[in-house]
């Protein structure tokens, strides 16, 4: 069965799935984007997604394509037609098609396209077992990183210098050494008195869905949560380290540049959190 895809009104073969070549998102990046779990054939925390693209719409001044009911029906059908359990969601607005000027057109209508994948549940689980490898790299982004949007060559630079050190990501560096976030994720440490330190969503990185809901999971558990930029020192030499995103979920970071955090295993505040996260995943089917 072919994959489909939502174009602008239309569900159609994703093989056949195509925008108008002066869409201002191939040739601007001037488009945002999001990326929501498919867990048990439910689209996650649905929501806080919305309420994100909106944000990001907003701060772009890009029209919305559609009301939020109309957008969840559509993303629900999308995930019906291609019958997927497990898998991500990818939508992306952009401001429309009209001759190419960096300025913003008099007059364009938004686009608006969705696609979804299978993935398998069982790499989330290797994940969470065994924990994944991280290398650091300079973060050369721009000053709005708040903004979910689609123009992307830094994180794209960034995660495939980590793809090539044999590493699932790449996390930035600030130019004082304090870590952002990763390429396509949010960063923690446990430091070893037990807290966690994640950087406040004030300071130009993506406030994550997933770094939300573990927020909210930790403090629940009663874990101390700061909202504090930490460096790659204190990474270097904490006693547990973890990404959040939405495709990944929460992951334990077990080496960092070719070091050991700890003993270099999963701790017991990840595979904490890890399990309390499955479970709030749960609680929507
Ligand atoms: N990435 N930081 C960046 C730079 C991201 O691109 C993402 C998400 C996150 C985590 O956000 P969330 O928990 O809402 O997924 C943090 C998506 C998954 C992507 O680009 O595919």
């Amino acid at each position: 069965m072919s994959r489909i895809a939502y174009v602008n009104g239309a569900y159609i073969p994703q093989r056949d799935a195509a925008i108008h070549i002066e869409d201002r998102a191939h040739q601007l990046a001037d488009s945002v984007y999001e990326g929501v779990t498919i867990y048990k054939g439910t689209l996650t925390d649905l929501n806080p997604h919305f309420d994100r693209l909106w944000r990001s719409m907003g701060e772009l001044r890009i029209a919305e394509p559609m009301g939020r009911a109309a957008m969840r029906l559509v993303l629900m059908e999308l995930v019906r037609q291609n019958r997927i359990q497990n898998g991500f969601l990818y939508l992306q607005v952009s401001r429309g098609t009209a001759p190419r000027d960096h300025a913003f057109p008099d007059f364009a209508l938004p686009s608006f396209t969705a696609t979804c994948k299978r993935m398998d549940p069982s790499l989330i689980e290797q994940r969470a077992q065994n924990g994944v490898k991280a290398i650091t790299h300079p973060d050369i982004r721009w000053g709005r990183c708040d903004i979910k949007a689609t123009a992307l060559l830094p994180n794209v630079l960034a995660k495939q210098a980590a793809k090539e050190a044999g590493a699932f990501e790449a996390v930035l560096v600030d130019k004082d050494g304090y870590v952002t976030e990763g390429s396509s994720t949010n960063m923690w440490i446990v430091t070893k008195d037990g807290t966690l330190h994640t950087r406040p969503t004030t300071d130009n990185i993506l406030a994550g869905i997933t770094r939300m809901m573990v927020m909210k999971i930790a403090k629940e558990l009663s874990f101390d949560v700061v909202d504090e930029a930490f460096t790659v020192e204190a990474a270097y030499t904490a006693s547990e380290m973890f990404l959040t995103s939405s495709t990944a979920g929460a992951v334990p970071i077990v080496t960092l540049d070719g070091k050991n955090i700890a003993d270099g295993k999963v701790g017991p505040v990840s595979a904490a959190l890890i399990e309390a996260y499955k479970m709030h995943l749960d609680s929507q089917v």
